[in-house]
């Protein structure tokens, strides 16, 4: 048995924060930011949080899969960056969609998170314990970068992306086959200890936003990631020439070619959304899928695979058939 993906849905703010506006914030250029990360503008929440952005993508994924709130049996939201310690996202979500028959909670492993939760939601399923689930990347993650960092302040975004998943009748059509992995003693290359209440107090304490190495990031994602999609594609006797499209954490784009070089696949099967979302963490997998599905990219028994990395360090990986 296994799940299969019924529905995708997505929500990003409103503002729009170009590479131009950031010149006008930090000392940086177009040219810069363009050059080593792709990323053109990217969406910033002003009245939107976590949990109302996550609500929109969720009322989204349910009326693509032509499902009810109150048909969903569990919520797994995945996030870094909530607004409040307690009640979870999940619950915030659970009750302004009124799914009021849910079992609902986060999962926090940074930009794998989305990742982490399709596979929790599989093993829930799988085994009985539930018929179907809403999964949620999502993300505001403006609220804890430091605005004077121009080393980080470039790369995020905000949004949320979901899925709803169910029960497989076909063996065949869904998740296929899945790793993961962590390496906790790699944590203080991307961290944040905590987050400002009032956000002035961010630029006094250092700690108090995103702190990162990017260059190690960098390194570990072009080593980690081919890695575990070929770990996952090996278990099913498949190699990277017979997937059709790699959705990947939108991180960086030179990132996502470097991988692209290292699995010997063309760019054709690597699209990507960064240009216009920048790093959206546990967001980045589900608003990508959100827009291939919807744009009718995404053609039914297409092989897909869903991969991503991030703090932790994290990383995993998901073969799935549409
Ligand atoms: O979701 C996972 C989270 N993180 C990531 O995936 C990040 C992974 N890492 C990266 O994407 C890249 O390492 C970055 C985009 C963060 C940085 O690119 P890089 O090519 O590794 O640049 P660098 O850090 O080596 O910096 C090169 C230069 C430095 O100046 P000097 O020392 O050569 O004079 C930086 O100070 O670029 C400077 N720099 C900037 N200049 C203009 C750093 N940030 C900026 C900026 N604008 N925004």
């Amino acid at each position: 048995m296994t799940i299969k993906i019924s529905g995708t849905g997505s929500a990003l703010p409103e503002k729009i924060l170009t590479n131009k506006d950031l010149e006008q914030m930090v000392e940086t250029s177009d040219a810069w930011i363009s050059e080593r990360t792709g990323i053109k503008e990217r969406h910033i929440a002003e009245e939107d949080s976590v949990a109302s952005l996550s609500a929109e993508a969720c009322r989204r994924a349910l009326s693509d899969a032509g499902k009810t709130a109150e048909e969903v049996d569990l919520i797994l939201l995945a996030t870094c960056s909530p607004e409040m310690l307690l009640p979870c996202s999940a619950c915030q979500v659970q009750s302004a969609i009124g799914a009021k028959n849910a079992v609902a909670f986060d999962i926090n492993a940074a930009c794998s998170g989305f990742l982490f939760a399709l596979q929790t939601a599989h093993a829930y399923i799988v085994s009985g314990m539930y018929r179907n689930a809403l999964i949620i990347g999502a993300e505001v993650l403006s609220k804890i970068v430091d605005w004077e960092d121009r080393g980080t302040c470039v790369l995020f975004g905000d949004g949320a992306g979901a899925v709803f998943v169910e029960a497989s009748e076909d063996d065949h059509t869904g998740i296929q086959s899945m790793t993961a992995g962590s390496d906790g003693s790699r944590g203080g290359v991307l961290y944040c200890r905590e987050r400002a209440v009032d956000y002035k107090d961010a630029f006094e304490n250092e700690g108090i936003h995103i702190c990162m190495n990017g260059g190690e990031v960098y390194k570990f994602a072009v080593r980690q990631v081919p890695d575990c999609i070929e770990k996952a594609l090996t278990k099913i006797d498949l190699t990277p020439g017979d997937i059709d499209l790699f959705v990947l954490h939108q991180a960086n784009l030179r990132i996502i070619e470097a991988i692209a070089k290292r699995l010997h696949v063309g760019m054709e099967h690597f699209p990507y959304n960064v240009d216009r979302v920048g790093n959206t963490s546990s967001a980045a997998i589900p608003l990508l899928l959100d827009e291939l599905n919807k744009s009718g990219k995404i053609q039914k028994g297409q092989l897909l695979v869903l991969s991503g990395f991030g703090a932790g360090l994290t990383y995993g990986a998901c073969v799935v058939r549409w």
